[in-house]
């Protein structure tokens, strides 16, 4: 598949997405402009204190995370392919007096088109999914990073994506899927309001198992710190999840799978 296509498929439904989700109550812009943060409880306590730190946010999204994280003391900069999610950031940015750059670009080009490097690279959270080249991925992370410095990756678990939709038990997609997966789903809105109505419903995504992933990181010349695996999720990616405040987990008595995994890899000292 020519590079084209896939990015301009999936910038186009990235882009109708951003006014969906800031209107949305999933992402309560409003809770944040009045003080709020979008961080998950366990992403502060692996990733530390990130006080003075230089922290880059890649895919982004209108960028509540990234700001969350300037709000704990980080300088930080945020990219995404998604001119519309950018300007929204930006917005958001403006309106809470937060200091940060945003910057559009795909991130295969973040290096280039950054021209810096950081303490830190943060990303996830339905990221990696849209991106065909893991290797390239890695890499890229990689040169954004200053010796010493480390990637903090938190991402829903490709195990959970090979089960079926509603009660999360047989498995029904490939794990070891190559190539891309190509999606349309006219009916299912977005994950953060599936009432929305869409116009832009095709996807064209990509698998990446765990193992791949490491295997990634590694061979671009990092060291895996941790990798831990959760067993909740973040939204009724199953509709027998039940919500424990902001985790989805399976009822008690079924057993248990990894539902997201979280993981940090240092660039080595020169
Ligand atoms: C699921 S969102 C990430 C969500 C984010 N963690 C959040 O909740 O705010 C995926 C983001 O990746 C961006 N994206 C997808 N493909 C990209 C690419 N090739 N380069 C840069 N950004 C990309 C989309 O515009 C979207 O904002």
């Amino acid at each position: 598949m020519a590079d084209a296509d896939y990015l301009r498929t999936n910038k186009a439904l990235w882009d109708e997405r951003v006014p969906i989700h800031l209107a949305s109550d999933f992402y309560d812009v409003a809770g944040f402009k009045a003080g709020g943060q979008t961080l998950r409880e366990f992403e502060p306590a692996e990733v530390g204190d990130v006080t003075g730190r230089r922290l880059v946010h890649l895919q982004c999204h209108f960028g509540l995370d990234t700001l969350s994280w300037a709000r704990r003391g980080a300088h930080v900069t945020g990219l995404d392919f998604s001119e519309k999610a950018v300007e929204a950031a930006r917005t958001v940015a403006d309106e809470t007096g937060l200091q940060a750059r945003f910057v559009v670009a795909d991130v295969y080009d973040a290096p280039m088109v950054l021209g810096e490097t950081y303490d830190i690279v943060y990303t996830g959270l339905g990221a990696l999914c849209w991106l065909p080249d893991i290797d390239r991925w890695a890499e890229t992370v990689t040169s954004l990073l200053r010796p010493g410095g480390f990637v903090y990756l938190a991402e829903f678990h490709p195990f959970a994506d090979t089960l079926d939709d509603e009660e999360g038990r047989s498995v029904t997609y490939d794990y070891f899927a190559e190539g891309p997966q190509i999606w349309d789903e006219p009916d299912a809105g977005s994950y953060a309001d599936p009432q929305a109505p869409v116009q832009h419903t095709r996807s064209i995504e990509f698998v990446h198992g765990l193992g791949e992933v490491v295997t990634a990181l590694t061979t671009a010349g990092l060291r895996l710190d941790f990798l831990h695996e959760h067993d909740h999720t973040l939204w009724q990616r199953f509709s027998v999840l039940e919500r424990h405040g902001p985790a989805y987990r399976l009822p008690e008595g079924r057993p248990r799978i990894p539902l997201m995994y979280t993981l940090r890899a240092t660039r080595p000292l020169d």
